[in-house]
């Protein structure tokens, strides 16, 4: 994988290193692969883009994978290790999976008719202090616009709890845009993330839809 050159990224582009939550959403993803199985998948917030490229490697589909990040530079980054991990004898754009730019909750309406909805959206360290910094609502106004209306619909989520308050706020946030939250006891997480649990707080929630139309 690639990184942001972290002498010339700023802070705002990020995307210099793979943070924890995403290698603990990663290994979730591996031993839980039937959530991507023929399932569309999109990573928001991606930046260097791990848990989206383990996704596609997990499916029959890569092309059904879209990673998204805010900045054009970020976004050459997900294009770079797209291309590192598609190609030679693997599967290559347009069949492999996409990037794309996406700003949460601007211009919804538009990625939505260029890319449609998704079964699974995933989501890695994206919400930080919400309470300081308003990320949560549009955050989940972008999840609630692109996830699919079928009923397993998810969005996973991992993150680094760096407040007290901060799950209680995500869980009153997310209920605004009828989603339901529930955390993945650790207990459910594979043996290999105790590394990662134990120097870094994280949690791993799930969101689904409170009143999702039944469709098969
Ligand atoms: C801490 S980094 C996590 C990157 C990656 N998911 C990981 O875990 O390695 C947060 C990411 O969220 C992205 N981000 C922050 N605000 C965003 C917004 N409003 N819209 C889209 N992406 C955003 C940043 O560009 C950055 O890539």
């Amino acid at each position: 994988m690639h990184t942001c050159n972290l002498t010339t990224a700023t802070y705002a582009e990020t995307g210099q290193v793979v943070w924890p939550a995403a290698v603990v959403l990663s290994h979730y993803l591996l031993h839980h692969s039937h959530l991507v199985q023929s399932r569309s998948v999109l990573e928001l917030g991606a930046g260097v883009g791990l848990p989206g490229l383990v996704a596609a490697k997990l499916t029959k589909d890569p092309s059904a994978v879209v990673l998204t990040d805010h900045t054009e530079v970020v976004l050459e980054l997900l294009q770079k290790n797209t291309e590192a991990n598609f190609t030679g004898d693997t599967v290559q754009p347009p069949d492999g999976p996409k990037s794309a730019l996406l700003d949460w909750g601007v211009d919804l309406e538009e990625f939505r008719m260029t890319y449609g909805t998704f079964d699974l959206i995933l989501g890695a360290d994206i919400i930080y202090w919400i309470e300081q910094e308003g990320m949560a609502e549009p955050l989940f106004q972008t999840v609630s616009m692109l996830m699919s209306k079928k009923a397993d619909a998810m969005f996973v989520m991992c993150h680094h709890v760096r407040s007290a308050q901060i799950a209680q706020s995500i869980q009153d946030i997310a209920g605004k845009f009828n989603l339901l939250c529930a955390e993945v006891g650790k207990d459910d997480l594979p043996a290999v993330c105790s590394d990662s649990l134990s120097n870094v707080p994280l949690q791993l929630l799930t969101f689904t839809p409170k009143d999702a139309d039944i469709i098969v």
